[in-house]
């Protein structure tokens, strides 16, 4: 069957079966190898993506169950080719990440956290990232990485209020 996804804000046409989930329709017939597979079965949160903004797991959505929503994955995060998010920079300068696997999936997260909630707790972050599994254990620099986002993203608004 033929579906019509959009994604990053391009409409995509793959050609699955029913049983296609869209996490392997993201990957294998789309090439958009960010969301990752990990348990594919709903524990570990490596396959998170954004629909409508709100994280979701795709390895237990199917590709066809995703028409008419706007998915985000990590390909299209930053603002331009080469360029990074203030989140994804915030992992990077606080060492948010080691082996990298669970990393798109966090970052996404936290985007959708900081876009629903742009002053978050450290509780609220724990709360957030609950969902997503670290085998390398890095949660102390991932929750580092979101507050430096934060921060860095109520200093940009403050600096765009102002003019
Ligand atoms: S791969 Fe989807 S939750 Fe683990
Ligand atoms: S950085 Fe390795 S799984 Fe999180």
């Amino acid at each position: 069957m033929k579906v019509e996804l959009t994604i990053n804000g391009a409409t995509h046409v793959a050609d699955v079966e029913a049983r296609t989930t869209l996490l392997d329709c993201l990957r294998d017939k789309l090439g958009l190898t960010g969301a990752h597979a990990g348990c594919e079965h709903g524990v570990c949160g490596a396959c998170t993506i954004l629909v409508d903004g709100e994280p979701a797991r795709s390895c237990l959505m199917f590709a066809a169950q995703a028409d008419g929503y706007e998915i985000t994955t990590i390909e299209g995060l930053a603002p331009a080719p080469g360029e990074l998010s203030v989140v994804q920079d915030a992992f990077c300068e606080t060492h948010g990440m080691q082996c990298g696997y669970c990393t798109p999936a966090m970052i996404l997260t936290a985007h959708s956290l900081l876009s629903r909630n742009p002053s978050p707790t450290r509780e609220d972050i724990v709360e957030a990232i609950s969902g997503n599994v670290c085998r390398c254990t890095g949660y102390g620099q991932i929750i580092e990485a979101v507050e430096l986002a934060a921060r860095r993203l109520a200093g940009s608004n403050a600096a765009e209020d102002a003019r």
